[in-house]
């Protein structure tokens, strides 16, 4: 059997269900180039029937990636399976992957349908998917919570009609690792064509054991684990992509097991996402969390000091952290910047370049110690990925605990200038009130989240907000050494996803309306 395990990766699909995790088709597509630099085996894009958005960006993910199999995932029907097919037919590697409930819960209370009626489903949906695409994984979902001759039935039938990927998931997190591990022991013990398809699990991590549970997966047989970046996904999320990654490297000798994952790439990969999102990891999150390498204590700082290994079981390096070292100053020239930054794992076009370095001296002209974590939040604020609709030229905003706070904002778009003052419980709530008067498109706030990016204090702070438009929600995010600058302009970057969003979505129409997408 071989020992190699494939990673399919669900960011784009499964995590980008959850809450406050969603992100535009431009964002989308950067994380689909950074997973494929990352080696992924298989990148999910998305859900292609849920909505055009998603249809699109599965579409344009299956245009560009061209090392990596694109998968597409479809509901156990026939329109969801040809929207699928629609969507991923331009894939150099496509695969789609349907699903249908299992369990006497799912079947009972959700799909009205009793087990046969859901092994014909099964039957003709495979045969479908495999009549359109040559490679088609099935997965059982809520499999964890199956009874095991029906899932073993289930299975065969999958297999029968050329699936070649056979799907375990743990969809509600309930499972524990023997357990787990037990049902793919029976799966391979019971199925009599098991070896025709590989085995794959996919757990979530509602009792925190999605990691262990894919763990048990693999040692009881499964040769893919599906899991997602910083572990995102529905309710308490996915299991973590880093986190199986790095407990196969680390454990090689034990599990006896490898992946061909670029682990350099993994902490440049989650800080995307987290920038993309605005969902940070918590500080002491395993493998990518703020803290992952940091040793506080005296004692294991002497440790460390006398033999990385005392308390060192991977290196920062390893995962591609980078190390905080001071690097640039207020006199350092573009070549150096760029240089720094292609250490850090990025190469700047020029018109980057320019904007990085732009960001960059104002930055140093405010704080004399430039270091990393600064120079990745230039590059992740700073280089905008949507059209800057309305660009902040100033914000001037008062407060204290004696005074109501006002602000005053000058905003530009198209050339063109406006100014507006505003009241509010503090600085932050004038200022936001100040924009949403003069750009007309104004929000509620969900969330605002503040966190320094580098040390001292003059630290830059990166502000995070969730705002909730009319028909919509988006995230936004900037970093300056000003909190009321940082929270100005993470407003503004939600108000313009908000308003390119809205341009994009007339744009489709009017394009449907002249070539309409068919409808299976
Ligand atoms: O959790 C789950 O069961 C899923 C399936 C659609 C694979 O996400
Ligand atoms: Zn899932």
């Amino acid at each position: 059997m071989e020992d190699t395990i494939h990673i399919f990766d669900t960011t784009l699909r499964d995590g980008e269900q959850s809450p406050g995790c969603s992100m535009n088709l431009e964002e989308k597509l950067k994380l689909a180039h950074q997973l494929e630099s990352l080696r992924v085996d298989v990148m999910e894009a998305g859900f292609p029937i849920a909505s055009d958005g998603d249809f699109e960006s599965v579409r344009q993910v299956a245009r560009e990636i061209r090392s990596v199999t694109v998968a597409g995932l479809a509901r156990a029907m026939e329109k969801d399976i040809r929207r699928c097919w629609e969507a991923l037919d331009i894939a150099a590697k496509p695969r789609i992957h349907t699903f249908i409930a299992t369990s006497d819960i799912h079947l009972k209370f959700k799909l009205k349908r009793s087990r046969d009626q859901v092994l014909e489903d099964t039957v003709k949906a495979v045969r479908l998917a495999r009549s359109l695409c040559d490679e088609v994984e099935f997965s059982a979902e809520d499999a964890g919570r199956s009874d095991l001759d029906y899932l073993c039935q289930v299975v065969e039938a999958a297999i029968a009609e050329g699936a070649a990927i056979i799907n375990i998931p743990d969809t509600v997190g309930y499972c524990v690792p023997e357990e787990f591990g037990r049902i793919f022991t029976v799966l391979r013990e019971r199925v009599p064509n098991i070896g025709r398809a590989r085995l794959s699990c996919h757990c979530h991590n509602d009792l925190g054991l999605a990691v262990a549970n894919s763990l048990a997966a693999i040692r009881a047989g499964a040769r893919q684990v599906e899991c997602t970046i910083n572990g995102i996904g529905e309710r308490a999320g996915n299991a973590s992509l880093e986190e199986i990654v790095m407990a196969l490297r680390v454990r090689r000798e034990h599990l006896g097991f490898s992946t061909v994952i670029q682990a350099e790439e993994i902490y440049k990969t989650s800080h995307l996402l987290s920038n993309l999102t605005g969902m940070m990891v918590q500080a002491n999150k395993a493998v990518v969390g703020k803290n992952a390498f940091a040793h506080e204590a005296g004692i294991h700082q002497d440790g460390v000091l006398k033999q990385a290994l005392t308390y060192e079981i991977m290196t920062p390096q390893s995962v591609g952290v980078p190390t905080s070292n001071l690097v640039l100053g207020k006199h350092s020239g573009r070549h150096a910047l760029s240089k720094r930054y292609m250490d850090l794992g990025y190469t700047l076009d020029k018109k980057e370049l320019d904007r990085a370095y732009m960001l960059f001296t104002k930055l140093a002209d405010k704080k004399k110690n430039i270091y990393d974590e600064d120079l990745l939040a230039i590059i992740h604020d700073g280089i905008r990925m949507i059209p800057e609709r309305y660009a902040l030229k100033y914000v001037h905003a008062t407060g204290g605990n004696q005074v109501l706070a006002s602000a005053t904002v000058k905003l530009s778009k198209d050339n063109e200038f406006f100014v507006d003052t505003a009241l509010g419980c503090g600085p932050v709530e004038a200022t936001y009130r100040a924009i949403d008067r003069i750009t007309g498109v104004p929000g509620r706030l969900l969330d605002y989240s503040v966190r320094s990016v580098s040390s001292g204090k003059d630290a830059v702070g990166e502000v995070f907000v969730h705002v909730h438009f009319e028909g919509s929600h988006f995230t936004g995010k900037a970093a300056s050494s000003d909190l009321v600058d940082a929270s100005a302009r993470a407003y503004l970057n939600a108000v313009n996803k908000t308003i390119h969003a809205r341009e994009s979505a007339a744009a489709r129409r009017e394009a449907k309306g002249k070539h309409p997408v068919p409808q299976a």
